[in-house]
């Protein structure tokens, strides 16, 4: 009989939200960390005339965007690179820089996908302990090995919503031996960028890749487009491997238009920041404990692993859906995404009665 790889026999597969809704209950998703409202109406309208293009293969070098996203954030399009999501470049990253010899590290409550792809590769995947759900820069150094090759951070992280600040991040670059590649995953950049501390600069030093999204602030997870900044030398490297057509001309066109509506974007941002604020107010106030979040999402401590499933399965049952965190090594919290005013209602009215039943 054909068999996988063993390193792939041995995988379990990635899991996503487990959307499963009682019958006749209108499902809230607030377990996937997409944006509260649709996309900017002119992305819709770009992916709409795109469609008519379609006959034709995309390009196959993104030359559009990339030079938008270097016009917008001041970068040279050289170094940028897009893929089918950040999930596409992260896997590609990890079957170029990851492998038996080479170990992946992370922070130990680190986005779960990093352990896939070390397993994709089958390379070790070592953890560094948090402090409060906040990566250390510290315990990440101590846990580096002889064989450590790739280190991801996701910061914001997810799912703890926390982050470090750029001085830590130039710290653990600083320290970390040359060698070693420092994946930045900035998904939730966008939410924290009023703080002003810009991460694409230490691109330059050859061994830091930076990358965002257009899946979370932009509303566009569906559409799959991520894009990356690169030192030349890994971006050659990645070309090689990557999916020659990642990004379809819908996907495109539809970033592109987003990117132009700055507006639109931040606005997404404020919404989602005073709604995330109102709400973890009212959740500290009924008695959680709630992690700091830089993010579209809250980390909710329900104590226990046992009272987070009870919760977890209160909610479902009402169609609620928030995102257990075994998965990350969080078992007694919750994940709640911050989605529109209507559906956070609910779910906060639910959790304030049940703190309420307990006391
Ligand atoms: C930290 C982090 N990185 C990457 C991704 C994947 O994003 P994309 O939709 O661009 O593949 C997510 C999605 O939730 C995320 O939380």
């Amino acid at each position: 009989m054909t068999r996988a790889q063993t390193h792939i026999q041995a995988m379990a597969p990635y899991a996503l939200a487990d959307l499963s809704s009682p019958e006749r209950v209108p499902l809230i998703s607030l377990s996937q960390n997409e944006s509260l409202r649709s996309p900017s109406p002119l992305a819709i309208e770009a992916a709409t005339h795109a469609l008519a293009d379609s006959a034709l293969y995309p390009d196959p070098d993104w030359t559009n965007l990339r030079t938008a996203l270097g016009q917008h954030h001041r970068l040279d399009p050289k170094n940028i690179l897009c893929g089918n999501g950040s999930l596409d470049l992260i896997s590609c990253l990890a079957r170029c820089f990851a492998g038996p010899d080479r170990a992946v590290l992370a922070p130990a409550h680190a986005y779960p996908f990093f352990r896939t792809v070390a397993q994709m590769s089958n390379a070790p995947f070592h953890t560094a302990p948090e402090i409060e759900a906040t990566a250390s820069v510290d315990a990440l150094l101590r846990t580096v090995r002889r064989e450590t090759g790739l280190l991801f951070i996701a910061n914001p992280g997810n799912p703890t919503g926390t982050r470090i600040p750029i001085s830590e991040l130039k710290r653990l670059r600083a320290a970390l031996r040359d060698d070693i590649l420092l994946v930045i995953d900035e998904a939730y950049g966008e939410f924290a960028d009023h703080l002003g501390e810009r991460v694409f600069d230490m691109v330059t030093g050859g061994n830091t890749v930076v990358l965002r999204t257009f899946s979370k602030a932009y509303g566009l997870a569906g559409c799959r487009v991520g894009w990356g900044v690169f030192p030349i030398n890994i971006a050659i490297e990645l070309r090689k491997i990557m999916n020659p057509n990642s990004l379809t001309t819908m996907s495109e066109a539809a970033a592109m238009a987003a990117l132009n509506d700055d507006a639109y974007m931040r606005e997404t941002c404020s919404r989602t920041i005073e709604l995330r604020d109102g709400a973890a107010a009212r959740l500290q106030k009924a008695g959680y404990k709630i992690y700091p979040s830089f993010t579209n999402f809250l980390l909710i401590d329900l104590e226990t692993p046992a009272e987070a499933i009870r919760i977890d399965h209160i909610l479902r049952g009402k169609g609620i859906f928030l995102r257990p965190q075994d998965g990350a090594g969080l078992p007694h919290c919750l994940r709640m995404t911050v989605g529109p005013s209507e559906h956070m209602e609910k779910a906060l009215e639910i959790l304030e009665a049940e703190k309420r039943a307990a006391t």
